[in-house]
């Protein structure tokens, strides 16, 4: 695979995001990779580094206005340009409505959803330059809202909005826009949302996160005009 521009993904510090960063650095890519953490990120860095891509490192709070102005400067400054944008980073605090104090959907709002919204918006005219790639990695859970996923469901059920109506926008200008749709993932975030529902955890009964990553690398290896709109990948 060969971009001519370089890659971003976001929440790349961990999970599916790090999986993608991997998978795609196997294949010589140039990426910018955000993160909270920033020991975390590192670890990705040199793991991107030894298997064959190169990364520069982004430490950036998504909920954080500034943090992602920063961003969108950072990444638009020199002459490289973007090729694709991956929102990867996003969080998930489980809890009915009336145990839920708002500043629960506040959060989900401001990292699932607002943040993909501003990100994408700055990196556009990028993105059109180079007849790019957004994937949005979403969930099942952004086309059916369980009890007790009310924020995170709404926050996805937003962001499968936002795409559908940004791939109708850019699709005169060579801009392909996916969704993803994952099942439950064998990473961090399952941990914990095993924790908030007081199950014990096993890895091995989900989806791996190299698998979706792999999926994810091959829909972004394709050249314009192909496109694959929508992606799910569940637990058998
Ligand atoms: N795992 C699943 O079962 C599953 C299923 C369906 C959809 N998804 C979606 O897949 C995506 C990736 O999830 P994952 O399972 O890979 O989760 P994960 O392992 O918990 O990784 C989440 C990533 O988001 C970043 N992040 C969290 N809060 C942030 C903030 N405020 N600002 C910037 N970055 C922040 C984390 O950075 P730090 O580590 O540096 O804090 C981390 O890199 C999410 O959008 C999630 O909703 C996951």
């Amino acid at each position: 695979m060969s971009w001519t521009a370089p890659l971003v993904i976001t929440g790349a510090s961990s999970g599916i995001g790090r999986a993608l960063a991997l998978e795609l650095a196997a294949g010589g890519a140039t990426l910018h990779l955000q993160g909270r953490d920033a020991e975390r990120l590192a670890r990705v860095a040199s793991e991107v580094a030894a298997a064959g891509g190169s990364a520069t490192r982004h430490v950036a709070d998504l909920t954080d206005d500034d943090a992602v102005d920063a961003l969108i400067a950072a990444l638009s400054a020199g002459e490289a340009g973007v090729a694709a944008l991956v929102h990867s980073a996003g969080m998930v605090r489980l809890g009915s409505l009336e145990a839920s104090d708002v500043t629960v959907l506040d959060d989900h709002y401001r990292l699932n959803l607002r943040a993909p919204y501003r990100l994408t918006r700055g990196l556009l005219p990028q993105l059109r330059r180079a007849r790019g790639q957004v994937v949005f990695v979403n969930s099942g859970a952004g086309l059916r809202a369980n009890a007790h996923w009310g924020a995170y469901a709404a926050s996805k059920f937003g962001l499968r909005a936002l795409a559908d109506s940004l791939r109708q926008e850019v699709a005169g200008d060579g801009v392909r826009v996916t969704t993803v749709y994952p099942g439950r993932t064998a990473t961090p975030m399952q941990r914990s949302v095993h924790e908030q529902e007081g199950r014990s955890y096993d890895p091995t009964a989900y989806v791996r996160p190299e698998d979706v990553a792999r999926q994810v690398a091959t829909l972004l290896s394709l050249q314009p005009p192909s496109t694959v709109t929508e992606l799910t990948i569940v637990p058998g």
